[in-house]
């Protein structure tokens, strides 16, 4: 079978220092650990779906971007195999481009801060993602999308998506204005799903710290580019879901251990979400889970490393998925 779920986005390598607090300019200070990681938003959203649909299902999911020809892009591949990702369209960089990479701090807070240098990720090309075939497309329910490669192939992969008739889901993330985007960009996305930052970079400066906040700027967005859906990620507050007429808020269920980690959390939650909606889970059921599935990555160590398989979930929750896994 083709994917049910795809995604096309980045592939890092995280390379984190954990540390009591962040360096001030021009300081010198002593970590803790430090760990190597597979990360990029692509990657994680593609890794936390697959991890629930179950490695040993081989191609629920697949992965399209680019790597380096490096160390570290023969790893990433070797790590999607490891998780039954496909990767029929994940492109090499000609030499020299680099794998993508991303230098982060997390201190003792859990909190994170982060540097990415894009290197291949910015080599999958418009054209190229203009031209993912058809029957790729045939089986797949949802699709996934971030802002961490080229904007103009991002473009193209959502337009053919959305062409063949699968649901585009695009998280804006990291946060940019629009102006910085192609004209037209939102249009194809069939949902947005940003976080309370990327919100408010989306709507020029619109507050969106409380609920009632991100429902007002949510709607403005919703008006001005033709977008049906908005679910806004709220970290500890869980997500927001926002159509013209409703506004559904969702929030998390308390955590069960301390917060270490929150790198990735938000692909976590966007990952798990495109694998239940996938399932037939209807949508605001299927954020609950994501937020379960976001709630438990926070207090483990790294991105995918930290994601649940649908093991670690409630039993019960399997006779919720309605559609029958390819
Ligand atoms: O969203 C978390 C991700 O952002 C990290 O894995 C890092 O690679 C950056 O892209
Ligand atoms: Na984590």
């Amino acid at each position: 079978p083709t994917p049910s779920v795809i995604v096309c986005g980045s592939c890092n390598m995280d390379l984190i220092s954990y540390t009591p607090r962040f360096p001030k300019a021009g300081e010198t200070i002593t970590g803790s650990t430090f760990s190597e990681c597979f990360g990029g938003k692509g990657a994680n959203q593609c890794v936390a779906a697959s991890l629930l649909a179950g490695v040993s299902r081989q191609g629920y999911t697949s992965m399209v971007g680019c790597v380096g020809a490096d160390n570290y892009g023969r790893a990433t591949r070797s790590n999607f195999e490891a998780y039954g990702v496909d990767i029929t369209h994940l492109g090499t960089a000609p030499t020299p481009v680099s794998s993508g990479l991303a230098c982060i701090q997390v201190d003792e807070r859990g909190e994170n801060s982060i540097v990415i240098i894009p290197g291949a990720n910015y080599s999958l090309l418009p054209e190229t993602a203009a031209q993912l075939p058809k029957p790729f497309f045939a089986e797949a329910t949802h699709a996934l999308f971030q802002l961490e490669i080229e904007p103009g192939a991002t473009l193209k992969a959502m337009e053919a998506a959305k062409g063949e008739g699968v649901t585009t889901v695009l998280n804006p993330a990291p946060a940019r204005p629009l102006t910085e985007l192609p004209d037209g960009f939102l249009e194809f996305a069939d949902v947005l799903a940003p976080n309370q930052t990327e919100l408010s970079i989306l709507t020029n400066g619109l507050p969106t710290s409380t609920v009632e906040e991100c429902t007002a700027a949510s709607r403005e967005l919703l008006s001005a580019h033709n977008i049906t859906t908005i679910i806004v990620t709220m970290g500890a507050s869980g997500a927001l879901h926002v159509t013209a007429d409703k506004t559904s808020h969702v929030p998390s269920p308390p955590l069960s251990a301390p917060v270490v980690d929150t790198v990735g959390a938000g692909d976590c939650f966007l990952g798990s979400l495109a694998f239940f909606l996938s399932a037939g889970v209807p949508v605001l059921r299927a954020m609950e889970m994501a937020n379960k599935c976001a709630g438990i990555s926070v207090t483990r160590k790294g991105a995918q490393t930290s994601y649940p398989t649908f093991d670690e979930l409630p039993r019960e929750w399997a006779a919720e998925l309605i559609t029958p896994l390819k």
